[in-house]
C-alpha cells in the first residue's frame, strides 16, 4: 500500500524519521512555507467545486533511454479520484537494471489554485520533500499487499531486472485529510549511478 500511495499518486510519504532537507532554510522562510502549506491544504470553507474536474494524466519527465525503471503505464480510475473509496490501478514497468539502495527521491507537489499551479512546500514530511533514500522508506512500510505478491511485483529494494505488471487491481483509498482539488506530483528518483526514473502524475481529488 505504501508503494502504491507513493508511486501511484500523492507522494504521500509520511516519513516520520526520514530527514527532510529544510534545515538550511531561514526561520522566516520556514514560517512562510508553513503559512503557504496551511493555505493550500486547508479544507474548503464551503462545498466549493475543484476548478479542474478529472483529466488524469501520467507522463515520463526524465530521459526514458537512461532510466533504470521504465514505467510504461500507470492508470487510475475513476477520474476524478475519490478521496475515499476504491480505485482501480493498472501498472506496467520494466526494470532494465536492478534498482538498489540508495535512491534519492525529490517530490514536487503542486496544487491547482483557480487555474494556477502552486508548489506545496515540504512541511512535516508532506509536500515537495526530498528523501535521501526512498528504498529506506519502502523497507519501513508494512508487508507487501496481496495483489503485488500475486503478480510478483516487488515492493522493496532491490528490484531485480524484469518486467512487472499489475492488471487493474483494486485499492482502497483514505485520503480524507487532503482537500479536494487538482494536484500534480512529480517524482524524480535518482540512483547512485543512474537515474531510476522521473514521473509526473496529474489528477483531481474529489
Ligand atoms: C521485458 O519487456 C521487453 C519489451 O516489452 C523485452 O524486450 C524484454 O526482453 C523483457 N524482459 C524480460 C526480463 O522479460
Amino acid at each position: 500500500m505504501k508503494l502504491v500511495t507513493s508511486l501511484v499518486m500523492l507522494g504521500l510519504v509520511f516519513a516520520d524519521d526520514v530527514r527532510v532537507h529544510v534545515s538550511n532554510r531561514e526561520p522566516r522562510q520556514r514560517e512562510d512555507s508553513r503559512l503557504l502549506f496551511n493555505f493550500l491544504m486547508a479544507k474548503p470553507y464551503h462545498n466549493q467545486k475543484p476548478s479542474r474536474l478529472g483529466s488524469y494524466s501520467f507522463k515520463n519527465c526524465g530521459d526514458p533511454t537512461k532510466e533504470e525503471l521504465l514505467v510504461n503505464q500507470l492508470t487510475v480510475s475513476p477520474d476524478p479520484v475519490p478521496s475515499s473509496g476504491t480505485i482501480t490501478v493498472t501498472f506496467s514497468a520494466q526494470a532494465r537494471a536492478a534498482v538498489v539502495s540508495p535512491v534519492k527521491a525529490s517530490l514536487l507537489m503542486k496544487k491547482d489554485v483557480f487555474g494556477a499551479w502552486i508548489p506545496v512546500p515540504c512541511v512535516d514530511g508532506f509536500g515537495s520533500c526530498t528523501y535521501d533514500d526512498f528504498c529506506q522508506i519502502l523497507s519501513k512500510s508494512s508487508s507487501c499487499p496481496p495483489p503485488f505478491i500475486q503478480n510478483k511485483v516487488p515492493c522493496k529494494c532491490p528490484i531485480p531486472i524484469g518486467n512487472y505488471t499489475l492488471p487493474g487491481i483494486s485499492i482502497k483509498l483514505n485520503l480524507a485529510i487532503i482537500p479536494p482539488g487538482g494536484y500534480s506530483v512529480k517524482f524524480d528518483l535518482e540512483g547512485a549511478t543512474a537515474p531510476v526514473g522521473c514521473y509526473e502524475v496529474d489528477f483531481t481529488l474529489q
